[in-house]
């Protein structure tokens, strides 16, 4: 059985003022006009045939957001497991593997990220037909996107010999430096990883007791702790406080080597920052360019993207900008330093 894992811990700081710690990214509108972008993966999980309902890993706080948003959906989880904090997605997914084997004897993990945007859905699901095979002979798969840029946010595949309808993993590095990065998009032989997963839950789990022991045996105890809590299930505290963070792109993916890939092109993108949800929309720009969300008058203005959630915003003779207003803060930044927006999260954090 294939069981859809929904990752939906992460805080999304690079999308501020809109993603906020106590609602980040995944549970905002950002892409389509009416679903978050949780909504959008449950949906996303609908064209999947033949799978048990999801299985969640959130943070506590968020807890009634998921249940609301699933509500909103007229769907339910399989289970709503809830970190006590976040420990970055390779602790996240034990406990999803440890819970998966309460579902199924030894359920095909489908991991997906909560914040992700992806175009055509029957293009995926084809991916994510022809990765179990490769499931079937004992790999853990990655789906790989061709690479357009020298993005140093992303895990990096260099494609290895053919196998079933992909390719065996021959190097995988996660967030290379600017000049790896570019030697990787230069050499026209590696994919981006997309963060999207198919594997067997108990592969993962002794993946996990090779490379990174002391995680599990941290998550094994978190979730031998857990207290069903309504809908949700919670792990031990302490247990899961005393894990270290690491993701699985760097606990497992650059160790493993039973890796392989699937390349897909089903219109994919990380929203991890503005610049990229104006990438994501440049194809609904006016004729000068600009993607406008909400209550937004623009003059002379070009290749920027102006965001309004609470009052009229007007931009004159500008070019090449984000500026995203909410009600309590305005945001103006350059186009393509909207990376280092996180900066300016964490210095609200250290004066908080
Ligand atoms: N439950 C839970 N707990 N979820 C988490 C946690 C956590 O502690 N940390 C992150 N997540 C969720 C995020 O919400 C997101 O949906 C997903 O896990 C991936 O985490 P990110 O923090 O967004 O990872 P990334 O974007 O830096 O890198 C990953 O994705 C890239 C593609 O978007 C890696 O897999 C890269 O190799 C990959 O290229
Ligand atoms: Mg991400």
């Amino acid at each position: 059985m294939i069981l859809p894992v929904i990752l939906s811990g992460g805080t999304g700081s690079r999308l501020w003022p809109v993603s906020r710690e106590s609602y980040p990214k995944q549970f905002l509108v950002l892409n389509s006009g009416s679903l978050t972008l949780l909504q959008e993966t449950l949906r996303r999980v609908e064209g999947l045939p033949g799978c048990l309902a999801p299985l969640l890993v959130c943070h506590e706080q968020h807890r009634f957001l998921v249940a609301e948003q699933l509500r909103g959906m007229s769907m339910s989880a399989s289970r709503i497991l809830l970190e006590p904090a976040g420990r970055n997605t390779a602790p996240a997914l034990a406990l999803a593997a440890l819970a998966s084997l309460e579902l199924d004897e030894d359920p095909c993990l489908l991991v997906m990220p909560a914040d992700h945007a992806i175009r055509h859905t029957d293009l995926f699901v084809a991916a994510v037909e022809q990765g179990l095979a490769l499931v079937e002979a004992g790999r853990l798969v990655t789906f790989g996107i061709v690479p357009h840029s020298p993005h140093t946010g992303y895990g990096y595949i260099r494609v290895g010999p053919a196998e079933g309808a992909g390719h065996r993993v021959d190097d995988f590095v996660e967030k290379p430096d600017p000049e790896r990065a570019r030697q990787y998009l230069a050499s026209g032989d590696h994919l981006w990883n997309s963060g999207i997963f198919l594997f067997r839950a108990r592969q993962y789990l002794d993946e996990l007791r090779q490379q990174a022991g002391d995680i599990l045996d941290c998550c094994e105890a978190a979730y031998r702790e857990r207290q069903e809590d309504l809908d949700f299930l919670r792990v031990g505290r302490d247990a899961f406080l005393g894990c270290r963070s690491d993701s699985i792109d760097y606990a497992i993916l650059e160790n493993t080597r039973d890796a392989a890939v699937i390349p897909m092109d089903p219109g994919w993108s990380d929203i991890g920052s503005w610049d990229a949800l104006f990438d994501l929309k440049a194809g609904e720009s006016d004729e000068r360019g600009n993607v406008v969300q909400g209550d937004v008058l623009l003059e002379g203005t070009r290749g920027s993207l102006v965001r309004s959630e609470s009052r009229l915003v007007a931009t004159v003779g500008v070019d090449n900008l984000i500026v995203v207003e909410t009600e309590d803060a305005v945001l103006v930044a350059d186009r393509g330093h909207a990376q280092a927006i996180r900066n300016i999260v964490a210095r609200l954090q250290d004066e908080a």
